[in-house]
């Protein structure tokens, strides 16, 4: 079985898709970290990376695999805390926006919840990497809510308003991306999250995912 996550940024989909990972046995992918890794990457190159003709050849002989929970680039495991770095957060959806980028992403996805339950969040889960999921959910939130939940992760060295700021304007790359954009899908179950706590969303996506086994 799939369970199909997408939401923006701060909406509470990786606290909610960890959780259902820990409880169900499921596997449990973030997707927006392999976006991250590939950005990583190229920064770290030395690259520009608006350019799409310096940015393809770095990200074109790239491997990517989620392995017990972890990622792997290029056979080598990938630390979590690189890649939530406020650099990462300015270049990443624009690097998400290169059709490329994408079809590697998604067939890495694919590849690694082949044949095992699994739990996938990101932006276009539900809609282009798995249309056919058996449970799709769209959590959404305020961009106030999405805010501060990140400023009180402390990972960001931005003020709440800079915060806020930085979100919108993610939001706005990940909503007009040509492919993948971010979109509520017809057959997902719509939760606005902004007034409710962490174990009433997870209480909520677990009703939907019994519901369908
Ligand atoms: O979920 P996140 O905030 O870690 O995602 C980082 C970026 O990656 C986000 O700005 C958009 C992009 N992304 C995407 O385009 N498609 C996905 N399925 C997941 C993330």
């Amino acid at each position: 079985m799939i369970v199909a996550i997408d939401g923006p940024a701060g909406s509470g989909k990786s606290a909610i898709a960890r959780m259902v990972g820990e409880n169900t046995g499921f596997t449990y992918i973030n997707s927006g970290l392999f976006y991250r890794a590939l950005t990583r990457k190229v920064l770290d190159s030395g690259c520009d990376p608006s350019r799409r003709e310096q940015v393809l050849p770095i990200v074109a002989d790239t491997e990517l695999r989620w392995r017990d929970g972890r990622l792997y680039l290029d056979g080598k495991p990938v630390p979590a805390a690189s890649l939530r770095t406020d650099e990462v957060d300015s270049h990443v959806a624009q690097l998400s926006s290169f059709p490329e980028l994408r079809q590697l992403v998604n067939t890495a996805l694919r590849s690694s919840a082949r044949d095992q339950d699994s739990v996938v969040e990101g932006r276009d889960i539900t809609t282009v990497v798995f249309p056919d999921a058996e449970v799709k959910i769209y959590l959404d939130a305020s961009i106030e809510a999405r805010a501060e939940r990140r400023y009180k992760e402390n990972t960001s060295g931005l003020s709440l308003d800079a915060l806020k700021a930085a979100i919108a304007e993610r939001d706005q790359r990940d909503r007009d991306k040509q492919q993948g954009s971010l979109q509520l899908s017809e057959d997902a179950v719509h939760l606005d999250t902004s007034d409710l706590t962490i174990n009433t969303v997870y209480e909520t996506v677990m009703e939907i995912i019994q519901s369908k086994r």
